[in-house]
């Protein structure tokens, strides 16, 4: 199975931060934002990786990672997004590096405490479909949730007002190679974007949405809370709490 790891966009929510710089290259504790998406697919056994980079300085991605080697014995490949059309326009310029195979997919923002092993492993033993994370917050209308019922996920709507459950669509997917298929039939959203939950939306209506519950926290990294509360919590797994630095 390849990673993709989706790092376009403006960051215009951190602004000024991301004036002169991408976000996903903007300091999370001791390292780059773009190294813990990274070290999450590594660490489940995907080391054919490509990064969807774009803005002013997407040169900068291939000046800090080169070719990925203090990852291990890894392959990056990368590409160039225009303008920000969203998670599933960045995703759509994936399509040729995943061929016919099984993908997975993160947000450059998401940063995660335990793996996804295991998720990565039962995606790899079925047959089709797509596989979400999910993970229980308070803040659910932050994000894309899922409506749960026997089980199953019947609906995902995207930062609803009143969320039907508690329970936040990570940005870490796992998709068929149909994927692309419903990606070519989207519509832009309000925000203009073409929008990742719709995609999700497609494989619910033809029941082949599974999903694993996310172990231990997870945080995405693209407002200014979110940043320090990313940078708090991967201190705080190196063993230092940064309420008391
Ligand atoms: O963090 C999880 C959430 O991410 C999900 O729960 C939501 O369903 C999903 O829509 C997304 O929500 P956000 O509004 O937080 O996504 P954002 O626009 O911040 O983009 C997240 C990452 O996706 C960003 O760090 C880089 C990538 N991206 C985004 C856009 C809009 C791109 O590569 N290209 C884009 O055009």
């Amino acid at each position: 199975m390849k990673g993709i790891i989706l790092a376009g966009g403006t960051g215009s929510r951190l602004y000024p931060l991301t004036k002169v710089t991408n976000k996903h290259l903007l300091p999370v504790y001791d390292q780059p934002m773009i190294y813990y998406p990274i070290k999450t697919l590594v660490a489940a056994g995907i080391t054919d990786i490509l990064i969807v980079t774009g803005g002013n300085n997407s040169g900068d991605f291939l000046r800090l990672l080169g070719s990925g080697k203090e990852f291990g014995d890894i392959h990056l490949n990368y590409t160039y997004q225009e303008g920000e059309g969203g998670i599933a326009a960045a995703l759509r310029l994936a399509q040729h590096f995943a061929g016919e195979g099984k993908i997975c997919v993160i947000l450059g923002d998401n940063i995660i405490d335990g793996g996804i092993r295991e998720a990565a492993d039962a995606f790899r033993a079925q047959e089709s479909g797509a596989r979400l994370l999910l993970k229980e917050v308070t803040d659910a209308e932050r994000f894309g949730v899922a409506e749960l019922k026997d089980g199953k996920i019947v609906g995902i709507e995207e930062k609803p007002e009143a969320p039907k459950s508690n329970y936040a669509v990570t940005g870490i997917y796992f998709y068929d190679t149909t994927v692309f298929d419903k990606i070519s039939t989207l519509v832009p959203s309000r925000r203009n974007e073409l929008e990742i939950t719709d995609v999700n939306n497609a494989y619910v209506q033809e029941g082949k949405l599974t999903y694993s519950f996310l172990d231990g926290w997870w945080t995405d990294a693209g407002t200014f809370e979110s940043l320090a509360r990313a940078t708090r919590l991967a201190a705080s797994n190196a063993g230092l709490d940064l309420s008391e630095a």
